[in-house]
């Protein structure tokens, strides 16, 4: 069942990068244990705030903006322009994708107090974004990235919520969810609580700190290919090939003469600002239009954190016909000289 959503997911070209991110949520449909049984894993809200600080609604802003592309799901965009342009009032939400039985909406997280999120306290935003259950103690669809956002440190997390605070409140009235029963009940294994501190990411080296922020951007569930069951295919990180719609397939970004070992530093940049390696421009599913925001300096440290990677040697090239490839599975450019 699990793999034959996935096909359907795979033909809605339209949601592309949402598809690969569903996939990924889908892996822990086969490691569930007793979860959908007995419910997910949460712990009481407590009366914790974040004092509304210049830093953390500018930090806030940043991660929102520039590395976490919350809005690339929960606002509307208009789906021609490219770089994509805001199509309506930012965190206002949308249906990120309907077809037969299936529906899941990215909901409104502004503050309007009846269509957003305007009567959470702070720790019920904070557990929805690093825990992935919401302030009515259901459970999250793991589309929502919080398997990631976990590592998210406290002052960050704190300064997210201060953000989203000061959204202008939106009212939007979205449809509900219509997740199958099955789906609904495997995806209560996902939500784990976060009851230890989480300290300041290290910022000791560059590339310490790119892991924080390659994480936080999520790159892996886009970039790591998975096997039929939905697990990241042992040896292959950050190798690509993942399907993306419209022939389209993720890059492989290690730092093998297959992947992106020609890269320097200042080509890295570029792309990320660009859009383009050199001549070749890049699909706006590669979120170059979020990262773009990024400074210098974190660009720079997401590279130096590449660079540790395991060489991989995958060839995937979206400019030539898909073939078969017996690494990754996929078909893809190049997939035949794997
Ligand atoms: C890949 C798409 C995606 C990204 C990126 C994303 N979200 Fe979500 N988010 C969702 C979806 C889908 C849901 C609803 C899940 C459900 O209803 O089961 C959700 C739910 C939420 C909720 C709970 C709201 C409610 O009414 O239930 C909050 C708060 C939230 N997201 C905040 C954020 C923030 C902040 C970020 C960035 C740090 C973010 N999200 C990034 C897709 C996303
Ligand atoms: C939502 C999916 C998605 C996410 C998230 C994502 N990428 Fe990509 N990325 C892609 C796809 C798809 C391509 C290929 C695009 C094309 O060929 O038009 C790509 C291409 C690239 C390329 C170009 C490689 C080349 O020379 O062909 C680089 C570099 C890259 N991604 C780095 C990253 C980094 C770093 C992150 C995280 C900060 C990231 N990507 C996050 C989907 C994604």
């Amino acid at each position: 069942m699990a793999r034959s959503w996935g096909r359907l997911l795979a033909r809605i070209v339209g949601y592309g990068f949402l598809v690969v991110l569903v996939l990924a949520a889908l892996a822990i449909t086969f490691t569930v244990g007793w979860r959908p049984v007995i419910g997910a894993k949460k712990r009481a809200l407590t009366s914790r705030t974040f004092e509304a600080t210049a830093a953390r609604l500018q930090r806030g802003d940043y991660l929102v903006h520039a590395v976490m592309h919350c809005m690339g799901c929960h606002s509307k965009y208009d789906g021609k322009a490219n770089p994509p342009v805001l199509a309506a009032k930012e965190g206002s939400g949308q249906v990120l994708f309907e077809e037969g039985n299936i529906r899941l909406v990215a909901p409104n997280i502004t503050s309007d107090l009846e269509t957003g999120i305007g009567k959470w306290s702070d720790d019920a935003i904070a557990r929805a974004i690093r825990e992935g259950i919401a302030a009515d103690g259901s459970t999250l669809f793991p589309v929502m990235p919080y398997e990631h956002f976990r590592d998210l440190s406290d002052e960050d997390l704190a300064s997210i919520v201060v953000f989203l605070r000061s959204l202008p409140a939106a009212e939007s009235n979205l449809p509900p969810n219509k997740i199958p029963f099955l789906f609904a009940r495997l995806i209560q294994a996902a939500p784990k609580p976060v009851i230890e501190p989480v300290a300041e990411p290290d910022r000791s080296t560059p590339a310490k700190y790119g892991a924080y922020l390659v994480k936080m951007a999520t790159c892996s569930d886009c970039h790591t290919p998975l096997n039929p069951k939905f697990q990241p295919i042992p040896g292959l990180a950050m190798a690509g090939g993942n399907p993306m719609g419209e022939g389209l397939n993720s890059a492989n970004i290690t730092p093998d003469a297959s992947g992106i070992g020609y890269y320097d530093e200042a080509l890295f940049v570029q792309t990320m600002r660009t859009g383009s390696v050199r001549a070749r421009s890049l699909k706006p599913i590669m979120l170059w239009w979020v990262f773009r925001n990024m400074t210098d300096d974190d660009l720079k440290a997401i590279f130096a954190y590449l660079r540790t990677l395991k060489p991989v040697h995958h060839l995937v090239d979206n400019t030539e016909k898909p073939t078969l490839c017996k690494l990754c599975g996929q078909k893809h450019g190049l997939g035949d000289r794997n």
